[in-house]
């Protein structure tokens, strides 16, 4: 079911609008020291939403989580201050911090705003009810604005206070980025994308993508496997893997998706190994693991074998890096495959936030993607038809 969007909020000018925004982004000492954004990506993502209040003359208050602090500390190192002037800069126009939540500060910051001024407010999980998902917490939040929009997709997976309180308690809407995401990731998950529907699966916790497979297996035309997950699938097919990392409690786990999924699954067929990631000397291409070598990515057949699986395909989802992308030379078979997808004219390919989103960008071709998801876990559950707390409690259309 669609969900209401902001054009159904009715006149916005003079109303405080809290926008939960998903700003949780690297950060990394720039010039003097001072803490600066290191991808600024999510925040241009959200720049439709805020933007369009700013247009419609609503008071504009951001809030976001950064990182993990523990238990709902201040550390200063998570401070959302980096990240207003970043902000302020994309938007080009100012953009308020205040170095509070819910307490006297924030609601005199709050009650301040003029119409099409923006305000960001310091990280949420300062707090910890807001991991708790506190009703109390979420009220406080609720209570400094009038409307509610979620633009937060990449936290919408968590029952975190400031997704599931405030839309119960204030007219609310699914921001832009939120519609597109849903939009975008549907098809995928109902199985309805056009066909071919081949889906890239990599990364290193085969436990991670085990939902996921086993949802998207019985709905889409080839999986092809990549990455340190591989391992536990050729593990379980009785093959010599080496030192390569695997996890022995799901072997039967892969047996039962490898024979579900039957001629749909591909697996490498040849290896980049060495003797650890930190290592590449002596590096070398294999087709049968040496028992004192790990894998560390997929080797050139294996890149000529998936790209030749996924001509003429039309839509992908890929989800997962196929090597250490990180680390030269184990990001070849990441970089090709991605390449291939994002030079293939006719292929739709949705990425699956997290590492292949930064996989994408860093290789330039995120723009020539069909759309590159700002979650990853969000994503990642969506696709796998779990209901995400933070798009439950919005209203629908
Ligand atoms: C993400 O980066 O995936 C989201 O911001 C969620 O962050 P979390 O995993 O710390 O809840």
């Amino acid at each position: 079911m669609a969900k209401r969007r902001i054009e159904a909020l009715g006149p916005l000018r003079g109303k405080r609008v809290l926008v939960r925004v998903d700003f949780n982004v690297p950060l990394r000492e720039g010039a003097g020291g001072a803490m600066t954004v290191g991808d600024d990506h999510r925040l241009l993502m959200s720049l439709p939403t805020i933007r369009r209040l700013r247009d419609a003359g609503a008071r504009v208050l951001l809030g976001s989580h950064l990182g993990r602090p523990s238990g709902g500390k201040v550390e200063p190192e998570f401070s959302m201050k980096p990240v207003a002037e970043r902000l302020s800069t994309l938007l080009g126009a100012p953009v308020r911090f205040v170095a509070d939540l819910v307490g006297a500060e924030a609601q005199a910051a709050a009650a301040a705003l003029q119409d099409g001024e923006v305000l960001l407010l310091e990280n949420l999980r300062f707090d910890k009810g807001e991991k708790k998902g506190a009703e109390e917490f979420g009220r406080a939040l609720a209570a400094l604005a009038e409307v509610y929009v979620n633009d937060a997709f990449g936290v919408s997976h968590r029952g975190d206070a400031s997704v599931t309180v405030p839309p119960r308690l204030l007219p609310a809407a699914a921001g832009d980025l939120v519609a597109t995401e849903l939009e975008r990731l549907a098809p995928l998950r109902d199985g309805s994308a056009p066909r071919p529907y081949v889906v890239v699966m990599g990364g290193g916790k085969l436990a991670d993508k085990i939902p996921v497979l086993e949802a998207l297996v019985p709905k889409v035309d080839a999986v092809l496997i990549g990455g340190g997950m591989s391992y536990t699938f050729l593990k379980a097919k009785g093959e010599e893997i080496g030192r390569s990392r695997h996890e022995p409690e799901l072997l039967d786990t892969a047996r039962k998706i490898m024979e579900r999924a039957g001629d749909k699954l591909a697996l490498p067929i040849d290896h980049v190994v060495a003797t650890s990631p930190d290592d590449p000397t002596g590096y070398a291409v294999v087709e049968r693991l040496p028992q004192d070598r790990m894998a560390l990515d997929v080797g050139p057949r294996t890149i000529a074998d998936y790209c030749r699986r996924l001509t003429g395909a039309r839509t992908v989802f890929w989800n997962g890096p196929l090597g250490v992308f990180e680390k030269k030379p184990f990001n070849l078979g990441t970089d090709y495959v991605a390449s291939f997808l994002g030079y293939s004219g006719g292929i739709h390919t949705v990425v699956g936030g997290g590492d292949s989103a930064a996989a994408a960008r860093e290789l330039g071709i995120d723009e020539r993607m069909g759309w590159v998801s700002t979650g990853g876990g969000a994503s990642l559950e969506f696709v796998q038809g779990e209901a995400l707390p933070g798009i439950e409690a919005l209203p629908d259309a």
